[in-house]
């Protein structure tokens, strides 16, 4: 949320002229952020990048995900989950969700390989998912595991947050999430050699920063994700609200579990929850698709099947099999030819998104207006 404190930090930023962080031997803001962020989550580095995109690339380069690696991820989430793994030369393998809108166990169990190299898994719309679960199947079969928490900045599963229980993480801060920046992301991770090789990539791969990094890492190429001095000034001015915020969509669910009990009847169901006592998300299903397409046509509402590119049968651009160039093309070295995204790659999932919708709790309104606001929800 833009608000005074925010406004503030940005023009102190403006007014010292340091916009970038790499410009001078002071701390610089993104560092900054970095720490905070480190402190508020409880995790061994964070990486501040431009985007929740380019910290899924540098979580999987940092990984050592590449080419011939295939990749689970879910088939609901935004696509750029899915083109993370071929930005590296890797393959997504799509995996059923569950009922909870969170990637399924039961099928990563089915779709895993002797190719399966690592697992996104997505808390998706603030919803975690069932990491105790992913966790041991991972160990069971040694794979890495990256969660892309870029919907779920601040949120806790179980008393971690999302983003630090993997090998790694991904936050977006771009306008639509908990904290917001227009655009930005960050890496996490407890691994130093994860952290040193992400360093590495965002930042052109050609230095090893002093002090930061692990020195008897190999130097190579990478790209220029760095995020800007402006950003974290204007990230860093909310984190002291983001778990007032979170609190507030806690409430917030509360208010709605109370409503649906009571007047809305018992043919709008709760979806599951991996985490119910710290859950600050709320999506409900019906068993016909049609009643679903109505409540969610309603303000505040979205039955999750329309809403673009967060299903997989949108991925136009993942399905077209088109790359930017015929030699680089991640499919074309993949050990196996059948993991292309099909039409009916995940009926399980699409028939779930059909009878679901998301209750938006817009944290940043006040509660008397919000209340006002879906007043009016009707069944
Ligand atoms: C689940 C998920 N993953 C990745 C991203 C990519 O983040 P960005 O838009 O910051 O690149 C988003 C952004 O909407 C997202 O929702």
């Amino acid at each position: 949320m833009i608000n005074v404190r925010v406004i503030a930090s940005a023009l102190r930023v403006l007014a010292g002229g340091e916009l970038a962080r790499y410009h001078s031997s002071r701390v610089s803001e993104v560092e900054r952020f970095e720490l905070e962020m480190q402190n508020l989550l409880g995790v061994g580095h964070v990486l501040g990048v431009n985007s929740g995109t380019s910290a899924l690339i540098c979580a999987l380069v940092g990984c050592g995900i590449g080419p011939g690696d295939e990749v689970l991820v879910p088939a609901y989430t935004w696509v750029a989950t899915a083109a993370a793994p071929l930005a590296v030369g890797a393959v997504p393998v799509l995996t059923e969700i569950n009922e909870t809108l969170t990637i399924d166990p039961e099928d990563i169990r089915q779709k895993i390989s002797p190719h399966t190299k690592a697992i996104i898994v997505v808390h998706m719309l603030n919803l975690v998912c069932d990491m105790d679960a992913i966790l041991a199947i991972a160990k069971e079969h040694n794979l890495i595991v990256i969660e892309d928490a870029c919907q779920a900045v601040g949120v806790s599963y179980r008393g971690r947050r999302c983003g630090t229980m993997g090998d790694a993480g991904a936050f977006s801060f771009n306008v639509l999430k908990n904290i917001q920046a227009g655009e930005g992301g960050a890496v996490l991770t407890n691994s130093q050699r994860a952290y040193t090789r992400a360093l590495m990539y965002h930042d052109v791969g050609s230095y090893i920063r002093a002090g930061r990094a692990d020195p008897s890492e190999p130097v190579f190429i990478g790209q220029n994700y760095r995020m800007t001095n402006l950003a974290a000034a204007i990230l860093r001015a909310q984190i002291p609200g983001l778990d007032k915020k979170l609190k507030r969509r806690r409430d917030r669910r509360r208010y709605w579990l109370d409503r649906l009990s009571g007047s809305f009847g018992n043919r709008i169901k709760v979806s599951p929850h991996n985490d119910p006592d710290s859950a600050v998300g709320i999506t409900v299903y019906f068993d016909d698709p049609e009643e679903a397409r109505v409540f969610g046509s309603q303000r505040g509402i979205a039955r999750l099947i329309d809403t673009d590119r967060h299903i997989y049968t949108n991925w136009l651009s993942i399905r077209s099999g088109v790359t930017m160039h015929p030699k680089l093309d991640p499919y074309a070295w993949a050990p196996r030819n059948d993991v292309r995204i099909r039409e009916d790659s995940c009926p399980q999932t699409l028939q779930i998104l059909e009878r679901t919708c998301e209750i938006k709790l817009f944290p940043e309104i006040p509660t008397l207006v919000y209340r006002q606001f879906v007043g009016k929800t009707r069944r």
